[in-house]
């Protein structure tokens, strides 16, 4: 099972005033789905991944990932839930400018206590980049490098890959090789997906589209044109 629950979910900023950023979402996203979130800039999309993936706590309202309220965890919990279930892949890449290639690959192993055992070569080669592991993350260009991180995100076997506008920052060819590689490799093994995105293309993968308008959902019949703005460097 690798099931997300959220009920009633906000998140506010302040106390007087008070400035609400997510208000009282609810939904529900099943083992293998791949989840499409959309809504224009400041919305409030990267806030409620943030408290789906347990990067951030809720103001108020329910997380639970497989039962289990993630508001009833300790810090030191939470963290070992989000290491061990989660993967991330982030619209800057985020990898690690001081390590290898390879040694960013390594690094979700070692905090999950698993051994490479040709991990690290075998996710190389799954994303295209056999025999780049030497190199330094800088080394690479913007498509290489989410490439990579698609790799760090997945290693460690996850149920969860949270990924916050990945294609952001790339050209169209770019954007569209990591958005078919994150399906097709979370397809694969059953992981389920959730995608913060602009590229209206994607959407047309999705089993679940979430529209958010001013820290609300949307309900799928209003949820076009307005919940699908037509910007973002993926968009053709
Ligand atoms: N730490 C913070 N303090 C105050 N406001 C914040 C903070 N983080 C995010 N916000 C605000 O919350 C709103 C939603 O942000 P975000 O979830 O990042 O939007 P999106 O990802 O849809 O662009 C924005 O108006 C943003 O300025
Ligand atoms: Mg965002």
């Amino acid at each position: 099972m690798a099931d997300i629950a959220f009920e009633s979910l906000s998140r506010w900023y302040g106390e007087t005033p008070r400035r609400t950023v997510l208000d009282g979402v609810s939904g529900q996203i099943h083992g293998g789905e791949f989840v499409v979130v959309v809504g224009r800039s400041g919305s409030g999309k990267s806030t409620l991944l943030n408290l789906l993936g347990g990067l951030d706590r809720p103001s108020a309202g329910v997380v639970r990932v497989d039962g289990t309220d993630l508001a009833r965890l300790s810090d030191r919990d939470l963290t070992a839930l989000r290491r061990r279930r989660m993967g991330f892949v982030f619209q800057a890449y985020n990898l690690i400018p001081t390590l290898s290639v390879a040694d960013n690959l390594r690094l979700p192993l070692s905090l999950n206590g698993m051994a490479d055992d040709g991990r690290v070569a075998d996710w190389l080669g799954r994303v295209g980049l056999d025999g780049r592991g030497e190199d330094w993350p800088d080394r690479l260009s913007g498509g290489e490098q989410q490439r990579v991180a698609i790799a760090r995100a997945l290693i460690h076997e996850p149920d969860f890959i949270l990924a916050d506008e990945p294609t952001g920052n790339l050209d169209l060819e770019n954007a569209e090789r990591v958005v078919s590689l994150l399906d097709s490799l979370c397809r694969a093994e059953q992981r389920t997906l959730i995608m913060v995105t602009h590229a209206r293309e994607v959407v047309g993968l999705a089993d679940q589209l979430l529209t958010i308008r001013e820290g609300r959902l949307v309900e799928a019949a209003e949820a076009r044109p307005a919940g699908v703005p037509d910007t973002g460097a993926a968009t053709p």
